[in-house]
């Protein structure tokens, strides 16, 4: 069974076809990068694995349950584009309350040590960094021992050495058996972490390999490349398509 699956998925947002019938599963241990141009669709995966949005048809589902149910919603964690927190809450208190939504929670000091904020566990939110933050948000993803984590985006306004930092725990996540959905648009981090690369452009999936597969497709150097000519190569079909 995998960990996480979308089988022909569709969505549509009235005239917009946000999925236009997509099929993805993510096995245990797995870290699969969703890529694609603004607009492409992947939040909107992220969305159907996290319950929050129904596929218009096809099937979602999470360790073999419906998304939305509390069975699926224990055994996941997640990271989103838009996230809000309080921010009159402190570091610590975020992630105990967090925390005592799951059965199997971690360990607080382990959370702590895991997302890097040893030293500002005490700190009002609202009194971080950026990054600090999103090292909070990261520790609210990980806090209910999670076997599937759905990462939106993760590394946005990181600082370079903040993203290495979290990019090592996404890292120690899947080693010790995690699995990963992420979306970013930045390809190195893409080409750094996933198994499996998936890009995605007007809904749909145009491509999908081991970085290695995608850069030798389209005989780039980079991932960056090889993501342009499948993005302008689909494009071009779409267009040929319509004529
Ligand atoms: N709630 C909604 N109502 C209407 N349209 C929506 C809704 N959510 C998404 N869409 C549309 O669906 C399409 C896919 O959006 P989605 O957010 O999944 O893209 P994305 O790949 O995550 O893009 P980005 O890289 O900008 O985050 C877009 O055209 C978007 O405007
Ligand atoms: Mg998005």
């Amino acid at each position: 069974m995998p960990v996480a699956e979308l089988s022909g998925v569709t969505k549509r947002y009235g005239e917009v076809a946000a999925l236009g019938g997509i099929s993805l599963a993510l096995e245990r241990g797995e870290l699969v990068a969703l890529l694609g141009p603004n607009g492409a669709g992947k939040t909107t995966a992220v969305r159907i694995l996290l319950g929050l949005a129904r596929p218009t048809t096809g099937h979602a589902a999470v360790f073999g349950q419906d998304p939305a149910s509390r069975k699926a919603r224990l055994r996941r964690g997640a990271l989103l584009q838009v996230a809000k927190v309080p921010e009159t809450l402190r570091v610590r208190e975020h992630i105990e309350l967090f925390s005592s939504y799951y059965e199997k929670p971690l360990p607080l000091a382990e959370t702590i040590a895991a997302a890097g904020l040893g030293g500002i566990e005490n700190r009002l939110f609202g009194d971080l960094s950026g990054g600090q933050k999103q090292r909070v948000l990261f520790a609210l993803a990980i806090c209910g021992n999670p076997g599937l984590l759905l990462l939106d985006e993760p590394t946005v306004g990181l600082d370079v050495e903040s993203r290495r930092a979290l990019w090592a725990r996404i890292r120690g996540f899947v080693a010790r058996g995690g699995s990963v959905l992420l979306t970013t648009h930045h390809l190195e981090e893409a080409d750094a972490l996933a198994h499996r690369v998936v890009v995605l452009n007007h809904g749909r999936i145009v491509a999908e390999g081991t970085p290695q597969e995608i850069k030798a497709r389209t005989a780039s150097s980079g991932l960056e490349d090889a993501f342009l000519a499948i993005v302008g190569q689909s494009e071009e079909m779409a267009q040929e398509v319509m004529q």
